[in-house]
């Protein structure tokens, strides 16, 4: 059985949180698409090429997600993922992923829209900048991280802009994408609300 799901929006909207338990629930397999973007820009972090960076990516890239969850890999992931040819090198892993046999949900940026636009679910899951800013703090205050709340807001405004702005891919909600607005909802709330999506379309 085919079965994809695709979640899309801002900066720390919660994609993350709602993919992993809506294939939990299903036991759909779950793919992080910024993991690979964020991959992209550590190398160039570290001096490579973007292109020939996105080119060379092994598993071995994706295997310490917690580095690469850093806002300074997070601002040169939304740099790198502004060039086409780096968008076009990851584009087959991901729609080879989303076809998979026993279904998948892929979370970024375009997915619903260029990746997979014949998704059975599509979702674009979005909240206010200061809410999401805040729980990007959360998250990094679990992981142990050290951050600054006003550093974090403006990761988040400038990745947001980069993001949407773009020419190659940029992201935005697919016309036939149900929107999610967190701002005021409990994550189990919208975790209950995607789950529901998927099983009208299912007919679980
Ligand atoms: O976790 P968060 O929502 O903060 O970001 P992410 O999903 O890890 O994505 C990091 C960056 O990768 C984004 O700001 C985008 O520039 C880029 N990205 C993209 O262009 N397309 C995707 N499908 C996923 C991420």
């Amino acid at each position: 059985m085919r079965f994809t799901v695709a979640i899309d929006g801002p900066a720390a909207a919660g994609k993350g949180t709602i993919g992993h338990a809506v294939a939990e629930k299903f036991g759909f397999a779950h793919l992080d698409t910024g993991l690979l973007y964020r991959a992209v820009g550590a190398r160039v972090l570290r001096g490579e090429r973007a292109i020939e960076a996105a080119l060379a990516l092994t598993p071995d890239d994706l295997a310490t997600p917690d580095v690469l969850r850093t806002p300074e890999v997070a601002q040169a992931a939304s740099k790198v993922a502004v060039i086409p040819e780096v968008r076009d090198a990851l584009l087959e892993f991901q729609r080879a992923f989303a076809h998979r046999i026993g279904g998948a949900v892929l979370d970024g940026r375009d997915i619903g829209t260029v990746i997979c636009p014949r998704a059975e679910v599509k979702l674009y899951v979005t909240a206010s900048a200061e809410v999401r800013a805040k729980r990007r703090m959360d998250e990094f205050a679990e992981r142990g991280q050290e951050a600054d709340f006003e550093t974090v807001l403006a990761d988040v405004r400038a990745r947001d802009a980069r993001d949407a702005d773009r020419a190659t891919a940029p992201m935005m909600a697919a016309d036939d994408a149900l929107t999610l607005d967190t701002s005021e909802m409990t994550a189990e709330a919208a975790i209950a609300e995607a789950i529901a999506a998927v099983q009208a379309k299912r007919g679980a």
